[in-house]
């Protein structure tokens, strides 16, 4: 995998001769910075004429930074811009070939001066290794370091931990099939997590068929890839919940739409469809690192999506580890499927809470883009208010849609129990429902079909993967564990 990690650090020392980002308001008389009378007169033009939010001198030795974020409506929407600062100074940063950047956090809210660092080490992520000339494309920015009394080792841990993880989801997201099979997913993530104390098993394609998941069996007809069915477990000791929580994740590692082909220009992007399998791994791998408390377990089903000679077809009807029978009309509607058994699966664990991670449905993303999340609970509702909040603190926003009785009936089969798609509306939420249907227990589904993956890069978020629902859950967890 291709990410160069970039160093975080906590000095008590500001360098005046090293590259810096200062924090600065209005008001600020600037009078620390020892500025001639031209540069003062820049500075003030930068903030009183063009309204500039970043402002850059260059002092030939090394490069100063001026933040000055435009007020915004909520404390949460300032960090954010703070993040959108940050890596306009690391693109900055990146130009120039630094390798190294200080920020002055001396006379900044802790959280703020973490988001421009969080900011700089999301965006100073590349995917280039299989370019020839990727060594001469790599970014030099190699080491942050932040300047403060207030903010403790912990923090700077934390945050270098949190950021990693949701680069090598991206990592996982960005490899294509080619690279990375049911297979090589599985072992991936298994190597990863064991490496921080977490366990790791995968079921193999006998033990898959024992356990009869037959939604997971019907979509890996088309295969020649054998399917993977990945348990990952962290569990402290003094893990603060007695039942755990189960993270699924769609591990789709490419999906051609099987039978009910996509059109071309939709298939570019499909190795993306086990974002969600790398977003629960990134999860358990950042809270073993981080020793969290609390007893935590993802499933990943995987498997690509493809026609070959005895590949499952529109009308087939198929039968579900839990026994449901399944009226299969549309062989694209595949990641219902494989979630379906996970989320049966999930059940001998007898959990507190089920999250469920998928690049599920067009409709989710047709409906509100890739600025959030369309997420459904079911008897969670305590739970997705706090996830609704650390959607806000961690710019990974989440819309709610209903779970209403009423859209099942989109889903009901004249001939099986259910059948894989409902009607021409509501799209998003009938695969909600699908899913819904093999749970037993407090259940949120989040649909991050648009936002996992961007094909125009948005600042921090980046080109690609954007390790989606990482960050989100990291910090609902760091409530749930109060630490
Ligand atoms: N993997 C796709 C959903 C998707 C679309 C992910 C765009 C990322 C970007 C999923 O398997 C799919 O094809 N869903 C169908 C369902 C339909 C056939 C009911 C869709 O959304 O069109
Ligand atoms: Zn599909
Ligand atoms: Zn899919």
């Amino acid at each position: 995998m291709g990410t160069i990690l970039t160093s975080l650090k906590l000095s008590k020392n500001i360098s005046n001769t090293g590259n810096i980002v200062y924090f600065i308001s209005e008001n600020s008389t600037l009078t620390q910075f020892d500025f001639s009378k031209e540069e003062e007169q820049f500075v003030h033009y930068q903030i009183t004429e063009l309204k500039h939010e970043l402002i850059i001198l260059n002092r030939y030795s090394h490069w100063i930074y001026l933040l000055l974020p435009k007020s915004a409506k909520t404390e949460t929407a300032l960090l954010e811009r703070l993040r959108i600062l940050g890596a306009k100074v690391s693109n900055h940063a990146n130009a120039n070939h630094i390798g190294s950047v200080h920020i002055d956090g001396t006379k900044a809210a802790a959280a703020r001066v973490l988001a421009v660092a969080e900011g700089m080490l999301l965006n100073n992520y590349q995917f280039i290794q299989y370019k020839s000339d990727a060594k001469e494309k790599a970014n030099r920015l190699k080491e942050i370091v932040i300047v403060s009394n207030s903010i403790d080792e912990l923090e700077i841990h934390r945050l270098s931990v949190i950021t990693e993880a949701t680069l090598w989801a991206r990592d996982l997201v960005n490899e294509p099939v080619n690279k990375l099979n049911a297979i090589g997913l599985a072992e991936n993530i298994s190597a990863k997590i064991r490496a921080v104390g977490g366990k790791a098993e995968v079921l193999n394609l006998q033990k898959i068929e024992a356990l009869k998941m037959g939604g997971l069996l019907a979509v890996n007809k088309g295969s020649v890839d054998p399917p993977t069915f990945t348990v990952l477990e962290w569990k402290p000791e003094n893990a603060v919940n007695a039942k755990p929580i189960v993270l699924v994740g769609k591990g789709v590692v490419y999906d051609s739409g099987g039978y009910s082909l996509k059109p071309g220009s939709s298939m570019e992007t499909m190795k993306c469809d086990m974002a969600g399998g790398a977003a629960v791994s990134a999860l358990v791998y950042a809270v073993a690192s981080l020793k969290l408390p609390v007893h935590l377990i993802a499933l990943i089903p995987a498997t690509d999506n493809r026609v070959v000679g005895n590949a499952y077809v529109p009308g087939d009807i198929i039968t579900m580890m839990d026994g449901t029978t399944v009226e299969v009309l549309n062989t694209d509607a595949e990641g219902r499927l494989i979630l379906a058994d996970a989320l049966t699966y999930a059940k001998k664990f007898d959990p507190m809470l089920v999250l469920n991670f998928a690049t599920l449905t067009g409709s989710a993303g047709r409906a509100i883009g890739s600025q959030g999340i369309v997420a459904m609970q079911s008897d969670a509702r305590g739970f997705f208010d706090s996830l609704s909040e650390s959607g806000f603190v961690v710019h990974e926003r989440l819309v709610e849609f209903p779970m209403w009785d009423e859209y099942k009936e989109q889903i009901f089969s004249k001939i099986a129990d259910l059948k894989n798609i409902g009607g021409a509306e509501a799209g998003a939420i009938t695969a909600g429902k699908f899913l819904e249907h093999f749970t037993a227990y407090p259940f949120i589904h989040f649909d991050i079909a648009a936002p996992a993956f961007l094909e125009k890069a948005d600042s921090y978020r980046g080109l690609g993967g954007t390790g989606i629902g990482v960050r989100l859950v990291f910090d609902f967890l760091k409530k749930l564990t109060s630490v």
